[in-house]
């Protein structure tokens, strides 16, 4: 979490810094800030509690001047959100950096720089980062060696940027756990979380490794691994689109990211489905190999993410014949777990630098995993390049923190590697046709569902003013249950739990009156008569019910059941039409509460920290 942004150029470089922060926002949003290095020689700096936005307003009022300079917007970890808090932290005048980790032995290294006289102005973490390079530069012979002596004394997790007001053609950048990314211009170089913060000023990027210093100048990069040996990161030219982060027409990212679900869909289809036939190398070189010796899926992921690995079960052990389990990695992480034979190692992640599932990945590693396959949004991010195979998401740049094009793209992801899974598992000719087909016919058939918005609209009344909701599902719609309840609960702060259906009965019912609405998600298929008992349960108790259902499953509204018709679809892609209608109800009850759709409280869209 937090964006990084530096700059070394010849000029006024706090408009560029402003601008990589409001790119940066979905990565923490509880306040932002700034410092420059003036011709002077002097550190001027500007920090605001909350967004961005409040930080450009002051920097309008009284503008910054300065070519070598360093920001950073916040999510708060150590320390409550404030402009104490706020980055860059500077030490005796000179000294100012920015960091995005956690820094787990802050509490023994300010106690001994306290020792040492240093006063602390903030509760962060991050501030002995900068006492430590202010102390390490007194018996050093340049800033690099003084970060280099600091960064051997921290434990935890970093992504920093440090400068010092003496030294105006430098700035130090070291990483451990939280990705930075170096991005080269003609006569300036820049530093960032993430690339997209520096589109504007450059396409040419290296990323950092696993404990690498780097020495940046206008003209120069110097890099050092982790031992101090001078390394090359080899620098790369991409050709995301500049304008990626733009909202067009559309008053919020999340609206704008649901309704480019088809064409994400379309063009994560394109080119792998060759001729009705899958293109078993989009997983990477040597897949096929790979695939053909899996006996066992585990798949690792967070959040929304996660809720896609857990349909990928359904279709594993179905359509593949293949055993699967899925553990959230924050639990997986830190648990002693049996490795079965020739078992892949499934990632799932939007951002592909999530520390819990990255972590998860290298855990794997050591303990005997024999391969890796990442399902991720965000090429070149960490998890894509430790793992063995990737399947890359083409969602484009989701800016909302509320997933929504990148979980309906995993979920493609992870079929496409059912089938490709499967073809060594007696997976039929035909079955793989059947799901080509069906995910074909996918686009349009969301472009049907987007159509129900202005009723779904209408529908999003009913539940602003209430406090909770329970989701409910069967089979594969059990985790599309889950994200439409982590939906609702995150972008408009009612509580909202999910249920596999026939769980009602034991605990949950007792929840039911008439102000716990009740959304059901009900295609047609083997188990709809089930989930109906399920439904007369709910309405025997007098609760109101949400269905969501084609007309093939046979529901009618009545004074305490309303239905939703979802337009009739070939059951393999279900879990993926029947998401969208649970994005759109929790956006329009969002905007009916008036909380932040894009940047919902305490959250984050990127957490790079465990
Ligand atoms: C959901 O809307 C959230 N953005 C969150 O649950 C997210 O899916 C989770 O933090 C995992 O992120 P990742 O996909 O980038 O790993």
């Amino acid at each position: 979490m937090c964006g990084i942004v530096g700059a070394v150029a010849q000029r006024d470089v706090a408009d560029i810094l402003v601008e990589g922060l409001k790119r940066l926002e979905y990565r923490g949003y509880d306040s932002a800030g700034v410092a420059v290095i003036n011709k002077k020689n002097e550190l001027l700096s500007t920090k605001r509690l909350g967004k961005v936005q409040e930080l450009d307003q002051a920097l309008t009022e009284a503008p910054l001047a300065g070519g070598t300079g360093i920001a950073h917007t916040r999510w708060a970890t150590h320390g409550a959100p404030s402009e104490v808090n706020a980055h860059p932290h500077i030490s005796s005048n000179t000294i100012a950096v920015v960091h995005n980790g956690i820094i787990e032995n802050h509490q023994a290294l300010r106690s001994q720089l306290q020792g040492l006289g240093y006063e602390f102005l903030s509760q962060t973490d991050t501030e002995v980062i900068t006492h430590l390079v202010h102390h390490e530069l007194k018996t050093s012979d340049s800033l690099l060696s003084a970060v280099q002596k600091t960064v051997k004394q921290l434990e935890g997790a970093y992504g920093t940027v440090v400068m010092d007001s003496r030294d105006q053609d430098n700035l130090i950048v070291a990483r451990s756990g939280s990705p930075l990314v170096i991005g080269y211009g003609l006569g300036e170089n820049f530093i960032a979380s993430d690339i997209m913060a520096l589109l504007p000023v450059t396409r040419k990027f290296s990323y950092l490794e696993e404990g690498d210093v780097a020495q940046i100048s206008r003209f120069d990069v110097n890099i050092f691994d982790i031992d101090g040996k001078p390394v090359i990161r080899e620098a790369k030219e991409v050709s995301v689109s500049h304008d990626s982060g733009d909202k067009g027409e559309y008053r919020h990212y999340m609206l704008k990211e649901t309704y480019e679900q088809p064409t994400a869909i379309r063009n994560s289809l394109e080119g792998r489905l060759v001729a009705g036939k899958l293109d078993i190398n989009t997983f990477g070189d040597g897949a096929d190999e790979i695939f053909k010796n899996v006996e066992h899926v585990q798949i690792i992921a967070c959040g929304t993410s996660y809720h896609s690995g857990m349909v990928a079960r359904y279709w594993l052990e179905e359509l593949a014949g293949v055993s699967c389990n899925i553990e959230i990695a924050s639990e997986f992480r830190y648990r002693k777990s049996f490795v079965p034979k020739n078992s892949l190692l499934v990632t799932i992640s939007q951002s592909g630098e999530t520390a819990d599932t990255l972590a998860a990945l290298r855990l794997a590693k050591e303990i005997g995993y024999q391969s890796s396959l990442v399902i991720c949004n965000v090429p070149g991010s960490s998890l894509v390049r430790e793992s063995d195979l990737a399947f890359m998401t083409k969602a484009g740049a989701e800016i909302g923190v509320a997933s929504t094009k990148a979980f309906t793209t995993q979920l493609v992801g992870l079929l496409m590697m059912t089938m490709a899974i499967g073809k060594h598992h007696g997976m039929s000719a035909d079955k793989q046709a059947e799901i080509t087909q069906s995910l074909m016919s996918l686009p349009a058939k969301l472009d049907e569902v987007l159509a129900l918005a202005s009723s779904i609209e209408d529908l999003a009344e009913d539940f602003a003013d209430k406090n909770h909701a329970l989701f409910l599902g069967r089979g594969d719609q059990y985790p599309i249950a889950m994200e439409g309840a982590l939906k609702l609960k995150e972008i408009s702060y009612i509580h909202a739990e999910a249920y596999a259906a026939g769980e009602l009965k034991h605990g949950p019912l007792a929840l039911i009156d008439a102000e716990m609405p009740v959304i059901v998600v009900a295609p047609k298929n083997d188990l709809i008569e089930k989930l109906k008992s399920n439904v007369e349960e709910v309405r025997a108790r007098g609760g109101l019910m949400y269905v969501f259902a084609d007309s093939d499953a046979n529901f009618s509204s009545d004074d305490t059941c309303k239905v939703i018709n979802v337009p009739v679809c070939d059951g393999i892609i279900a879990p993926i039409v029947y998401t969208l209608p649970l994005q759109l109800l929790s956006y329009y009850v969002a905007i009916i509460k008036g909380t932040d759709v894009d940047q919902p409280r305490n959250l984050a869209k990127s957490v790079t920290v465990e």
